[in-house]
């Protein structure tokens, strides 16, 4: 009978194997973050609506069009997050985190939620991984945070992606730039509908997929070349710092980014094996963003990476030769106890051997022979015993390497030491 239920349309869900890879990319994106001294805060899932429409803008597609909202029994407007940017800003000023040491370094990862047309790679409720630090605007922390994400790809096996960057400037150099884009744009014979667009955030043209606007943008004046002297001289710092750290990048000056509050460093990882959803990961520096909710006049920036596209990345790397990184699932051994008395000293011996830092699984249900070795097969276990009464009398068992088949007797109490030797345990996961 199948079941009345289904999950919404949408979701992304992760269920075994594959769940162990996802959990392996949240690992590992933690790494580099740690390495650098950023410290996790776990975030509430809804927020009040005005948060996002402030924080991220009324007229992106995010705020605009996908936000799920609704309302408390008290009549509050809240809205599932879409994002984490805005919501770590709100804690940062809601605690004072910024009356201590600077930047506040932070990173936060769990799923986020936007109702958008769901298709391979876009989903309604989603993963992100993401970092954000406040309160400084050296160059070098743009780097800093460029380099915690590529590292972090790369701590994954990534091989396939690009890094793309850009900066949007300061104020100044944006109004000039946008006096002379608007001109131009006003100049286009546009839908009524890609014209508000084009009121709201005329950068937003540069992202549009049809030929006539392609081809009419083509022209169009880009934000890099209206750079004021400062806003030039510190991208130019950022990309060598890059450089100094060998992280090879490509210079998009039509990159857009979906959400109004970047100002400054901009980028973009792409994969080159996903289709059109094929940004695994995105940030920037948000210069008034802190003010914007009702804090002190401090300069930010940060990334989100995209968990699920992640997992879609290595799996068509996979697909094209190279191996999923590592053994995910990693068992050492299976136990496998026949009779009362031996299954109870199993029990003990499972027990011991985990607390030393062994993946151990044991047979339930009291199975006959064949049907334990077949679940011991399943496992994917390296190594299997079996326990019955002779084993022990004899205080000792038949350690069986799985893929070999060959047996090696072992004393029950130098099975640790032995399994010591010939695996790594826990500390392989
Ligand atoms: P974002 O570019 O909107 O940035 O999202 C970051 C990443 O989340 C994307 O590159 C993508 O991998 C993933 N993502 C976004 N939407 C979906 C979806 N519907 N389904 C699957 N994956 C998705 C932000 O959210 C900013 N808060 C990042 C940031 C932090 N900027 C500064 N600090």
């Amino acid at each position: 009978m199948s079941s009345k239920f289904a999950a919404p349309k949408g979701v992304s869900e992760y269920l075994p194997p594959r769940s162990v890879i996802f959990d392996y990319i949240c690992r590992g994106l933690r790494i580099p973050a740690l390495a650098a001294g950023y410290e996790l805060i776990e975030l509430p899932i809804f927020e009040d609506t005005e948060l996002f429409t402030r924080g991220v803008g009324t007229s992106t597609d995010v705020v605009s069009k996908e936000m799920y909202t609704f309302e408390d029994r008290a009549g509050r407007s809240l809205t599932l997050r879409p994002e984490g940017t805005a919501s770590v800003i709100r804690a940062v000023i809601e605690h004072g985190l910024d009356r201590g040491a600077l930047p506040v370094k932070l990173f936060y990862q769990g799923p986020f939620f936007r109702a958008e047309r769901p298709q391979a790679g876009r989903y309604r409720q989603f993963y992100q991984f993401g970092i954000e630090a406040i309160g400084s605007d050296d160059p070098y922390l743009d780097a800093e945070v460029i380099s915690i994400a590529y590292h972090g790809y790369r701590k994954l096996g990534l091989k396939d992606f690009e890094l793309q960057i850009t900066s949007l400037g300061d104020s100044e150099s944006r109004f000039t730039h946008r006096r002379d884009l608007d001109s131009l744009i006003s100049r286009l014979d546009l839908d009524e509908e890609t014209s508000q667009r084009a009121q709201k955030n005329p950068l937003r043209l540069f992202d549009d997929k049809r030929e006539e606007i392609r081809i009419a943008m083509s022209s169009a004046p880009l934000l890099l070349d209206y750079l004021s002297k400062e806003s030039r001289e510190n991208f130019d710092q950022v990309k060598a710092a890059l450089d100094s750290l060998q992280i090879p990048y490509r210079v998009n000056p039509k990159m857009v980014r979906g959400l109004d509050y970047y100002t400054g460093t901009t980028f973009e990882f792409v994969h080159k094996g996903l289709g059109a959803q094929s940004a695994i990961g995105g940030g920037g520096r948000y210069d008034g963003l802190m003010e914007v909710l009702g804090g002190s006049k401090l300069s930010g920036i940060g990334f989100g990476l995209g968990i699920d596209r992640i997992l879609l990345a290595l799996e068509a790397e996979a697909k094209s030769g190279q191996s999923l990184p590592g053994e995910l699932r990693y068992v050492d051994l299976y136990v496998i106890g026949l009779g009362d008395k031996a299954r109870s000293k199993c029990f003990t011996l499972v027990d011991s051997l985990r607390k030393e830092g062994f993946v151990v699984e044991q047979n339930f249900g009291n199975r006959a022979i064949k049907g334990a070795m077949k679940a011991a097969d399943k496992s994917g276990a390296r190594f299997t015993i079996v326990l019955g009464d002779r084993e022990l009398q004899s205080e000792s068992v038949g350690l069986k390497e799985m893929s070999t088949g060959a047996v090696t007797s072992v004393r029950l109490d130098a099975l640790a030491k032995v399994l010591a030797e010939k695996s790594s345990g826990l500390k392989k996961i």
